[in-house]
């Protein structure tokens, strides 16, 4: 069967990953938004396309190249990011690394707000935005294996213990992005592995190490459930 060739386990697989952060605008000229660099999820879309599946990337503002042999599509807003996301269901495997902002401008300024010497604007009324993984996770049309990261500075275990139950993931990834680990922004990462049932770490790895062995744990996850 082709479909189950070793060195494209992924052939006929569906797959979504989101990747890079999100701007949500204050005004035409300004925008909040997390750091990512969008390195982590590019290497993983590549990396499950190298296994053969269809992959779909969505993908917020990054600098650098989309994916050989990916369907990229490019969004600003976490809206949006939800919007594409579910307007590629159905599928098999969804990844979520991007950095989604959590919140956005409760009203956007139509035109840029102009600097009042000495006068700084009204504070900013912020509003919750979408969680897509939170939504993909509890979705009618559930991706058989739903993966998210967690990006934490403290309590990285519990934090993404307590992720991986509200998101109604089966996987997170669970990584300490202190300043002082280099990784935000770097080529490399460690991450811990949460399932439900079992915890792995996955040191010091690059990122595109990290992409390669998740692709593979999909790949295996996947199969054991075909037979
Ligand atoms: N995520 C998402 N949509 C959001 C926020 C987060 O899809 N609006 C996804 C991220 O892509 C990541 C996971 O959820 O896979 C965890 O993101 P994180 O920011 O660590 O979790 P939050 O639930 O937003 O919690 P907090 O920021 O308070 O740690
Ligand atoms: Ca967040």
């Amino acid at each position: 069967d082709a479909l189950l060739s070793a060195d494209k386990p992924l052939a006929g697989r569906r797959a979504i990953v989101t990747s890079g952060p999100t701007h949500e605008p204050i005004d035409p000229v300004r925008y909040i938004a997390n750091r990512s660099s969008g390195k982590q999820g590019h290497a993983i879309a590549a990396a499950l396309a190298r296994l053969g599946a269809d992959v779909t990337l969505v993908s917020g503002p990054v600098t650098i190249p989309d994916p050989q042999g990916v369907r990229t599509i490019h969004v600003e807003r976490a809206d949006e990011m939800r919007d594409a996301v579910l307007g590629t269901l159905p599928a098999d495997i969804a990844v979520m690394v991007a950095a989604v902002a959590d919140w956005r401008v409760a009203a956007s300024a139509e035109q840029k707000i102009k600097k009042q010497p000495g006068e700084p604007p009204a504070p900013l009324q912020l509003t919750e935005n979408p969680d897509i993984l939170k939504t993909v996770g509890h979705h009618e049309k559930r991706p058989r294996l739903v993966i998210g990261f967690a990006a934490e500075t403290e309590n990285v275990e519990l934090n993404g213990k307590a992720k991986l139950e509200r998101k109604g993931a089966d996987l997170i990834l669970a990584n300490d992005v202190s300043p002082e680990t280099g990784i935000m922004g770097g080529d490399r990462n460690s991450v811990r592995l949460i399932e439900a049932a079992h915890t792995e770490s996955w040191p010091d790895l690059s990122k595109e190490e990290v992409a390669e062995r998740l692709a593979l744990w999909i790949a295996a996850r996947l199969s054991g459930e075909r037979s």
